[in-house]
């Protein structure tokens, strides 16, 4: 059990140190190079498990034991690959899989649902696989990746599963974390008998919608056949009074009449905090249920968040704002290429007069 963790170091930037202590060459070589097609369907990035295998040969040959040739034989191949230097490197997307073992909240409810590839060997354990950008801004955006916010908030989630049901519309999903994660949680509710379970996805930029249909779409995650997700173009400029495109912005909000709004590290530039505020009083006046607002919000300047709960003052929202957990005491623990030193909180939006 203990070995088949060292799984989610794999495809990572760095290696967890106590792994090194239930390093098993014949289990790494089983589930990554022969046994399993899962990462050679979905392989991480050539550098990153360039560096994994070199840690394994590494530890090995600290304990005085001798490498298996496979690995070898991996390893160099990985080195023959080119090292292209990394800004002349075209898209440096690559496939992450997220290993999780969901809380108690969850655990029961998605037990039925846990297909991850190694179920049989690792039961419990729900994986996720994303192909997610490597850099920050990539195409002109920083949709492409999953955020420090998106990490604690899908983690939130799985500790709070029932907010989930219902009629869940995501503002600027990105690559889809938050989107797999609530589309699993209402797979799962609709095979108890819930009903009038849907989800609408919808940011302002095609290649990140586009990006976040395909993993939700991707076979491995087993949620393409499900009719209730729906991917929409919004741009929360066109909620701003006199905005030619106003009216389909509306449509598109009243379609779906939302009953919970999601939105993950959303608040991170003053120039569009004004349009995501009256995109946010839409919600909360302007459609026949007044959904619920739940935002998870990096605390990066305090300025930022300031202007933010102005602008929302301003239309007549107040906000709340509550702990999570941080990255650390998440079920993403071992994610080590973001920032885990940001304190990031849920914040709940509501008509103040409420
Ligand atoms: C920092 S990313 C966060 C992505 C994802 N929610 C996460 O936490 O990983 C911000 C997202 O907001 C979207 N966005 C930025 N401005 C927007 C606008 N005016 N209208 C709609 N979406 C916008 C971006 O395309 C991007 O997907």
């Amino acid at each position: 059990m203990q070995n088949l963790k060292i799984l989610r170091d794999f495809g990572r930037l760095e290696i967890f140190r106590e792994a090194s202590q239930y390093l098993d060459q014949e289990f790494l070589i089983k589930a990554i190079l022969e046994d399993h097609d899962h990462f050679r369907n979905y392989p991480p990035a050539a550098t990153f498990e360039r560096s994994f295998w070199k840690w394994v040969i590494d530890t090995v040959e600290t304990r005085g034991e001798e490498v298996d040739e496979r690995i070898y034989h991996r390893y160099i191949t990985l080195l023959a690959k080119p090292r292209v230097p990394e800004a002349q490197m075209a898209p440096s997307s690559s496939y992450t899989t997220y290993f999780i073992e969901p809380p108690l909240e969850s655990k029961s409810l998605l037990e039925n649902l846990i297909r991850s590839p190694f179920a049989r060997e690792w039961p419990g354990v729900l994986s996720i696989t994303m192909l997610e950008s490597r850099k920050t801004l990539e195409q002109g955006t920083t949709g492409l990746r999953t955020w420090q916010p998106g990490l604690i908030f899908a983690d939130w989630l799985l500790r709070n599963p029932s907010i989930a049901k219902g009629r869940v519309l995501e503002l600027g999903c990105g690559a889809g974390l938050t989107a797999i994660i609530t589309a699993l949680i209402q797979k799962a509710l609709s095979d108890q008998g819930e009903t009038d379970l849907s989800l609408c996805l919808t940011d302002f930029n095609e290649n990140v919608i586009n990006a976040c249909k395909r993993n939700v779409n991707l076979q491995v995650n087993q949620l393409s056949e499900r009719s209730e997700i729906c991917w929409r173009m919004l741009d929360w400029n066109d909620a701003l009074p006199g905005a030619a495109d106003r009216e389909s912005l509306l449509t598109i909000l009243r379609e779906f009449n939302p009953t919970v709004v999601f939105g993950t590290d959303l608040v991170y530039d003053t120039t569009i905090i004004p349009a995501l505020a009256y995109t946010l009083s839409i919600l909360a006046f302007e459609l026949p249920n007044s959904p619920d607002i739940i935002l998870a919000v990096t605390l990066r300047r305090m300025a930022t968040i300031e202007t933010f709960f102005e602008e929302l003052g301003k239309l007549g929202l107040s906000a709340s704002m509550h702990d999570l957990l941080s990255l650390e005491d998440t079920v993403f623990a071992k994610r080590n290429d973001v920032d885990k030193t940001a304190i990031v909180k849920l914040v709940r939006v509501f008509r103040t007069e409420r």
